[in-house]
């Protein structure tokens, strides 16, 4: 009797790691593999060809979704709402890309009733969190195999020996020294120099950005109009785009400008400093933008509680806790502060710079006649006498029990 082999769905990458992992599983867990690539914007690779290379090393189905649409709907505007910028820098665009990957690993793990899910992270990074935080939310079931982090490939030497000798494709270039992760929200580079946080990072790890003290940058300053709804954009100089085109429009716009380039150490969950580059020309504009209009449309209670709703809502995801009953709760509460969030704001362009110069909505909290100096003025100076008396009443009364001991003016 044929005993039929448990199924593992693999996500594939088309790159070394993935494409030996495929072997891998097959001969050290004896399972049949199903490659998943999901297109979730990453620079243009055909993926007809890593659909195809995943077969050709044994794979018993390759699988390629473009799931783009899905990725700007449900997630990019959940970020973009919530300004998400891990320790105030990093919008997130590995840590954003995670959960839509997993996502269509459970779906297809259930449609081929698959017992294993595996992903080609390492054991040193934020990812294999997300992976297996991620899986064990939406099926709590199923097992995850980890092969980079449990093989004993140590280098990647080991790694190109074991796939010459199984006639696996390696790379023919050189390798580049970097690890680099990119979807439509941005690209993330780390290693080589760059792991020596005093090096300056190299003008040529960058492709989406130019350098602001080139030439390609341009001499004159470029200015747009950004137009909101429900504190998503829906407009690009008065023309109605979808929110994909505009991530598009600015990833190129921002990024000939020179703007959207971040260089940090941050910290990982497992407990690591590292050294990051960030190119993310589209989504720090956005991010840019959409603040603008919220600081004129939210009450002002609304918008300081929203600030830290942010940063946990950041933290959150950047930890792997996407599908998790907090992140729900504070995307509830997010959604709630951006009903009014409709509007436009106008930017400029210049020199790796991009500042906001105007911004007006019909929601708009500003009021004019109450903040203006000139003879509008409808503000009642003499309310702000009794107020301040209240106000500092309490720092009235320690002052002057402060004297009576003997130590006035000292804190
Ligand atoms: N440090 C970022 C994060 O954890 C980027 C990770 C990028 N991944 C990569 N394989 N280069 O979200």
């Amino acid at each position: 009797m044929l005993v039929s082999k448990d199924i593992c769905v693999l996500a594939y990458s088309g790159g070394l790691d993935t494409s030996v992992a495929i072997r891998w599983l097959q001969e050290d867990k004896g399972v049949d593999v199903v490659a998943l690539a999901v297109d979730v914007g990453q620079e243009r690779q055909d993926l007809e060809l890593v659909r195809t290379k995943a077969l050709s090393i044994g794979a018993v189905e390759s699988i390629v979704k473009d799931v783009r649409e899905e990725y700007v709907e449900d997630f990019l505007a959940k970020a973009l709402r919530a300004n998400a910028l891990y320790e105030n820098k990093y919008p997130l665009l590995s840590a954003l890309s995670r959960p839509i990957i997993v996502k269509h690993l459970v779906e297809e793990a259930h449609r081929h009733q698959a017992r294993y899910i595996a992903h080609g992270c390492t054991g040193k990074g934020n990812d294999q969190v997300r992976f297996e935080v991620g899986i064990a939310a939406l099926d709590p079931d199923i097992e995850v195999l980890a092969p980079v982090r449990e093989w004993d490939l140590r280098t990647r030497e080991e790694e190109m020996e074991y796939a010459a000798s199984r006639g696996i494709p390696v790379p023919t270039t050189k390798k580049s020294p970097y690890s680099i992760d990119d979807n439509l929200w941005g690209r993330a580079i780390e290693c080589g120099v760059l792991e020596d946080p005093w090096e300056e990072p190299p003008a040529d790890i960058y492709t989406l950005t130019s350098d602001a003290r080139g030439d390609e940058c341009g001499s004159e300053p470029e200015y747009v109009e950004l137009s909101f709804e429900q504190g998503v954009p829906v407009a690009l100089d008065g023309e109605e785009m979808t929110f994909h085109e505009i991530i598009n429009a600015m990833n190129e716009l921002a990024g000939k400008h020179g703007f959207g380039r971040i260089d940090m150490v941050e910290n990982r969950l497992i407990g690591v400093k590292s050294r990051e580059v960030y190119e993310v020309p589209g989504a720090l504009t956005l991010i840019t933008a959409h603040k603008a209009l919220e600081d004129l449309c939210l009450e002002r209670e609304v918008l300081h509680y929203k600030l830290g709703v942010e940063q946990k809502w950041a933290e959150l995801v950047y930890n792997g806790m996407w599908f998790s009953p907090l992140k729900e709760a504070l995307d509830g509460f997010i959604d709630t502060t951006q009903q009014l969030v409709t509007g436009d704001v106008r930017l400029r362009f210049f020199k790796g710079s991009c500042v906001t110069v105007g911004r007006r909505s019909p929601y708009s909290l500003y009021d004019y006649s109450l903040a203006t100096y000139d003879a509008e003025d409808t503000f009642d100076r003499g309310a702000a006498k009794g107020f301040i008396d209240l106000w500092g009443l309490p720092t009235r009364v320690w002052a002057r029990q402060r004297r009576k001991v003997g130590k006035e003016g000292e804190v």
